[in-house]
């Protein structure tokens, strides 16, 4: 006899059904898993022959095969301990089939038999109500699958747990979903003394998430303010809130199951290889671009991570998705973040206002800079310079405005850009709005296309120069509750284009 016992596999962040076929019969005593498993999944023998001893049920003196279909799907990960145990117990006739038809599983197996946590419970749970069916997690799991809500998630803490449940001998109760973690505010804006102009930029790309670099010396504040950019961002909405779960949970990064609706901050190291920052590898993670969806992604020191892992969040800054190639599948993992980058402005992080020059100048510059290529330059929004904070201004009390007032601002602002692209399925902020929706959403009167006329030749700006300013602008009157775009907002975009670096 066959028996099934259902599971999932994932396939980048969604989590696909699986059927977990097994059947025992006469000839050379063996266990056997087919249907494209990695090594993680082929070991699962071992665990659960170790956890059928710890119950005391003895493998059988047959031959066990277990299929995993769909065969074209690759089974990764250690989840699939639990059906399987589940599939051979059922073949053997020691758990009725009928009790695992409308129930998805996913563990792993210690050798004792207790349920270890695993990633992707709370796609699992998705794919599970999708379809109809009831869950069994790992205890620690339970209150990320119950954030579902539509579906009955069970969390035995051993194998024991799970069939006495399944058979109705001691049947669990339904886990309860975790915490919703509060809005973390973390460190406030008002610590950040002097440096105006760095915090209305910081301000400008939290409300229109436009791609922000800033090129300073060391201890000019670029850490300090770009660590404090989740506290002004709005919180996120259930349904991002949601998304950027989903991500976590694949990555099996969302401890105590509590979803946040904190914007995430991911702040890769510069030796960061491409697979930790785009995701792929040999065991299929998100990496830190889709751990930021949704939230901030911050580069410091940009000129020191490796070229082509750079070059590679070209796609996700375009598309707010990565596609992966491995060996036998393509992934795609989503990745919509607010880029904010850092850069000392040479190599040797000299800076002319301290009174220290670069001995070097200005080979040292173009050369460090000149790392990151013309293409992503191109796709900061926001370039500016940022001074060092004299010590004069250290030594005053803090004057500038809290995280809270900011973000204010920035709620008021983005509101609005959720009514303007209500209508417009791929944008969301006004960084999102292509070519022609610009010419929409932001017409110039006379005045600010003479201005803008005059910046154009100046700059020698390029088309792209050119809709990035708009956006910019858009973004500007946005937070000056304007409708129209009119010629100091425009001026100020204007100013945010880095005097160094590339031209567009
Ligand atoms: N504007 C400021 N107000 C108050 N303290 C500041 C300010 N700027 C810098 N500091 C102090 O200097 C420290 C270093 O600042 P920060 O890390 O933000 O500099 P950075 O620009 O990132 O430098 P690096 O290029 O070395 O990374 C901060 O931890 C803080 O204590
Ligand atoms: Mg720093
Ligand atoms: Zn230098």
């Amino acid at each position: 006899m066959v028996a099934i016992a259902y599971t999932v596999a994932f396939d980048g962040v969604e989590a696909r059904l699986v059927e977990v076929q097994c059947s025992v019969t006469a000839g050379l005593p063996g266990f056997g898993i087919v249907g494209l498993p990695d090594k993680s999944v082929s070991e699962a023998r071992e665990r659960v022959r170790a956890a059928f001893d710890a119950l005391s049920i003895a493998m059988p003196s047959r031959r066990v095969t277990v299929n995993l279909s769909p065969a074209d799907l690759p089974k990764e990960g250690s989840h699939f301990d639990l059906p399987i145990a589940l599939a051979v117990l059922a073949a053997l006739e020691i758990l009725p089939a009928e009790a695992l038809a409308r129930t998805v599983a996913l563990g792993e197996l210690a050798l004792d038999g207790r349920l270890s946590p695993v990633a992707g419970a709370l796609p699992a749970a998705m794919a599970a109500a999708e379809d109809g069916r009831a869950l069994i997690v790992p205890r620690a799991c339970g209150p990320e699958a119950a954030w579902v809500g539509a579906v009955p998630v069970f969390a035995p803490r051993n194998l024991r747990e799970a069939v006495d449940h399944l058979i109705d001998k001691a049947p669990l109760p339904r886990a309860a979903p975790g915490e919703m973690a509060p809005a973390a505010r973390g460190n406030d804006l008002s610590e950040v003394r002097g440096q105006e102009r760095a915090r209305r930029v910081i301000e400008i790309a939290a409300a229109g998430r436009h791609h922000l670099l800033m090129i300073g010396p060391p201890g000019a504040s670029k850490s300090m303010l770009a660590t404090r950019l989740p506290g002004i961002l709005p919180p996120l909405t259930p349904a991002e809130a949601l998304e950027t779960s989903v991500i976590h949970s694949v990555a099996g990064l969302l401890s105590d199951g509590g979803i946040s609706r904190s914007a995430p901050f991911c702040q890769p190291h510069h030796t960061a290889s491409m697979a930790a920052m785009v995701g792929g590898g040999r065991n299929a993670r998100p990496g830190q671009a889709s751990l930021a969806h949704n939230g901030v992604l911050f580069l410091d020191e940009l000129p020191e991570f490796e070229r082509r892992v750079i070059d590679a969040l070209r796609e996700p800054i375009e598309t707010g998705e990565i596609h992966v190639s491995r060996a036998n599948a393509h992934i795609c993992y989503p990745a919509r973040f607010l880029l904010v980058a850092a850069a000392n402005p040479c190599r040797c992080g000299e800076t002319a206002d301290a009174g220290k020059p670069c001995p070097r100048a200005p080979r040292c510059q173009s050369d460090y800079l000149g790392r990151i290529s013309g293409p992503m330059m191109d796709r900061f929004d926001l370039r500016i310079d940022m001074p060092q904070v004299s010590y004069e201004e250290l030594a005053l009390p803090p004057s500038g405005e809290s995280s809270e007032t900011v973000a204010a601002r920035v709620a008021a602002a983005r509101a609005l850009q959720t009514r303007r692209f209500a209508d417009h399925p791929h944008a969301r902020v006004n960084a999102d709005a292509s070519g022609r929706l610009l010419e929409e959403i932001a017409p110039l009167d006379a005045e600010c296309r003479t201005l803008l006329g005059c910046a154009a030749e100046r700059l020698g700006l390029t088309p792209r120069g050119y809709h990035r300013i708009l956006r910019a602008a858009r973004t500007i009157a946005d937070l000056d509750a304007s409708a129209a775009i009119r010629k100091p907002h425009l001026a100020e975009a204007l100013c945010y284009r880095l005097p160094f670096g590339r031209p567009d």
